[in-house]
């Protein structure tokens, strides 16, 4: 019995060795070199083709697109509102007589509005015509309108309200709209905040919270150089002067039947809301 087993393990030691390579028929795991070269082509040759396919296929879809602008985009959306400052939970909360709780906010206005400056906007945009898009198709380059920073008027952070307002218990916050390429606003569009509370005053700079069609549209970051999106500031003012004030804003856009502002889903699609909490 253990002899047989042995010799039934020679055997089938001996059957690999010639199924790895049988000198007599040149085989070579079962096949000859030559059938083996066969099916190395045929898969080099298809996996080849594939690669080809696929490299084919990118390259078309790349010459479909444009590098500046979105290809898959639901119509041209409506844009989203946000405020400047922008603080967590949407919640500014500071003491007119206490530099140090508002210096944050100020410097944030300060450099999200020195692009705005002026100088730079005389220097490096043209002046348009109001009231009107400014379209330039078919253009490499495309120029930008002026928002001059001194338009937000008290808000412009410049010369006798370098902190906006907030050391008065006055502060100004910043509303604007985001990018989206290709939007053409319909209509007047226009800031309008509300306060459940009726115990403020708002004033808008530029006047009536108006946002000029000039500024449209956006063709993107990289042909649209020196584009400044147009801002809204609005300064707030609590009526009842004594103690804490607490005012809850809602600000939307109105005016412009193709900007949306209620979407249940979207609590930033048109609108903003936030709170501010002035202290003495
Ligand atoms: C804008 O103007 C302000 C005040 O005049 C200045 O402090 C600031 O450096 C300027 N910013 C830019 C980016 O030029
Ligand atoms: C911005 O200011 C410059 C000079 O300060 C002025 O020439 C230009 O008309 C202003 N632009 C707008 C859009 O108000
Ligand atoms: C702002 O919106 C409110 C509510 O929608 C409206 O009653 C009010 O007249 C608007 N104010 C302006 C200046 O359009
Ligand atoms: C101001 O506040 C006082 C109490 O804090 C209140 O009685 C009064 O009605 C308020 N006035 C206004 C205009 O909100
Ligand atoms: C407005 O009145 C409410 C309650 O009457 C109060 O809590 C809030 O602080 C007041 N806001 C301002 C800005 O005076």
């Amino acid at each position: 019995m253990a002899k047989e087993e042995s010799k039934n393990g020679e055997q089938s030691s001996s059957e690999w060795k010639q199924f790895i390579y049988n000198p007599r028929s040149g085989e070579i795991l079962g096949r000859t070199a030559s059938s083996w070269a066969l099916i190395l082509l045929f898969y080099l040759v298809f996996y080849g083709f594939l690669a080809g396919l696929f490299t084919l296929t990118m390259w078309v879809m790349l010459q479909t697109l444009d590098d500046s602008v979105p290809k898959y985009r639901d119509r041209v959306s409506s844009p989203g509102l946000m405020i400047s400052p922008k603080s967590p939970g949407l919640e500014l909360t500071f003491s007119k007589s206490d530099k140090s709780s508002y210096e944050a906010y100020t410097k944030v206005l300060h450099s999200f509005l020195g692009p705005y400056n002026d100088s730079l906007q005389a220097t490096n945009n043209v002046a348009c015509t109001q009231g009107h898009y400014f379209e330039q198709e078919g253009v490499e380059e495309r120029k930008s309108c002026q928002f001059n920073r001194s338009s937000l008027g008290p808000c412009a952070g410049l010369e006798g309200n370098e902190y906006f307002g907030y050391n008065e218990g006055s502060p100004c916050v910043i509303v604007k709209m985001n990018r989206i390429i290709g939007l053409k606003p319909l209509g007047n569009p226009k800031i309008n905040c509300t306060s459940k509370a009726e115990n403020v005053s708002l004033q808008y700079y530029p006047d009536y919270g108006m946002i000029d069609l000039m500024y449209y549209p956006y063709y993107g970051k990289k042909t649209h150089l020196n584009y400044v999106q147009p801002l809204v500031a609005v300064k707030i003012t609590p009526l009842n002067t004594t103690g804490t004030s607490e005012v809850v804003l809602e600000c939307k856009l109105q005016g412009s039947p193709n900007l949306k502002n209620e979407d249940d889903r979207d609590k930033f699609l048109g609108r903003v809301n936030f709170r501010v909490q002035i202290r003495d």
